[in-house]
């Protein structure tokens, strides 16, 4: 049962009739989008454990589970929480868990999961078994390496071997591999200059595991990738799985880079104001769309161009005649620039087929960042 300003809303409602600002999923580009990645990697060695700091939303990762992903990635604790909510049995946090209180949250999830945590510090690795032992539950644990992202995660090769080698030898610690993400590559726009750096990358990684292997400490998962680098980390000797999240309702930034996924995230909005001839305001500023990255773009009206986003406005230029026909009323449909830190501003999403409401999908990891 929705409630509030949902209540009124029924399966079947035209996109046109929703209220605004909405964030509408095309499900039928989305289940394109899920079923297209969950094919390239059912005849890999690497599996698929897609990032939920996306979507957030456990409809979504159990639709991605259904088509093959091994688990899900999280970035926050609490992110992780809604995903066990929700049902998700799987879960890498590929997020240090520091401070008392997190981590008795941690060591509980843990009880209720298969769970995996990154860990790139020695003191913390020391708070993580204290815990455990304390809870009576063992951790598994992903040494994070930097593999050139320069965020957290420890440097390849000797540090993340010390690490390791600390990790294995604590009381409820179960060290099960390492986690480097080569997030600054992400973005880049040349295919071939993404290759070579991507696997660039992937070779410190790799040998980094194959150096842990060598002291005689297993280190089963190789986790790494996101969209951008699918397709070249995927297929990269030695990754046991990748961590691809804005693959499911992609973006403009990341259509600007790559046409293998299509855009089924999208905001509807609502002119509010035509008070001059050449400019509309619509109703959905930066509380209901980022600007983080790109700036917004508007879906089929190629006259309109962003002027500025406030708050809860966003002013738009008409600079043709088509477009100058917009009316107090109309329903103008935008591409976020991000849709990760889009989503996190909604507490719905809107699942349209054939333009028609389906469900209505509650983002239950929305705001949970401790
Ligand atoms: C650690 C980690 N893994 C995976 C991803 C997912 O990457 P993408 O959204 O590019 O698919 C991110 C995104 O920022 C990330 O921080």
């Amino acid at each position: 049962m929705l409630e509030g300003q949902l209540s009124t809303i029924t399966p079947g409602t035209p996109k046109n009739e929703l209220d605004t600002p909405a964030f509408l999923v095309d499900t039928d580009i989305m289940e394109a989008n899920i079923e297209k990645m969950a094919v390239y990697f059912r005849d890999k060695p690497a599996g698929l454990r897609p990032h939920m700091k996306h979507h957030k939303c456990p409809t979504i990762a159990r639709k991605q589970i259904a088509a093959g992903a091994v688990g899900v990635c999280c970035q926050k604790l609490g992110e992780a929480e809604a995903m066990a909510d929700g049902g998700v049995k799987d879960i890498l946090i590929t997020y240090e868990v520091l401070g008392r209180a997190k981590i008795q949250r941690l060591v509980a999830l843990a009880q209720r999961t298969n769970l995996l945590v990154t860990v790139d510090d020695a003191g913390n690795a020391g708070d993580l078994s204290e815990a455990a032992v304390t809870a009576g539950t063992t951790l598994g644990i992903l040494v994070d390496v930097n593999c050139g992202q320069n965020r957290c995660g420890v440097d390849p090769g000797e540090p993340a071997v010390g690490l390791a080698r600390v990790v294995s030898r604590s009381p409820n610690l179960e060290l099960r591999g390492i986690c480097g993400y080569e997030g600054h590559l992400q973005a880049v726009a040349d295919r071939e200059d993404k290759t070579l750096r991507a696997r660039q990358a992937m070779e410190q990684v790799v040998s980094t595991a194959e150096a842990i292997r060598r002291e005689g400490i297993s280190c089963d998962i190789v986790s790494s990738g996101g969209t951008g680098t699918y397709n070249i980390t995927g297929d990269y000797p030695g990754i046991t799985e990748v961590q691809a999240g804005s693959y499911v309702l992609m973006d403009a930034a990341y259509r600007r880079v790559m046409d293998d996924f299509q855009v089924a995230g999208t905001i509807l909005t609502t002119v509010v104001s035509r008070a001059a001839t050449d400019r509309a305001v619509l109703d959905c500023g930066m509380k209901g769309i980022s600007t983080d990255q790109w700036p917004p773009e508007i879906v089929g009206m190629p006259g309109v161009q962003v002027r500025s986003v406030s708050d809860e406005h966003l002013s738009v230029n008409l600079t043709d005649s088509d477009s100058q026909q917009l009316r107090p009323g109309d329903k103008v449909e935008l591409v976020s620039g991000h849709n990760d830190t889009t989503v996190h501003l909604h507490s719905h999403l809107f699942a349209l087929r054939g333009g028609l409401l389906e469900e209505v999908w509650e983002v239950e990891g929305r705001g949970r960042i401790r």
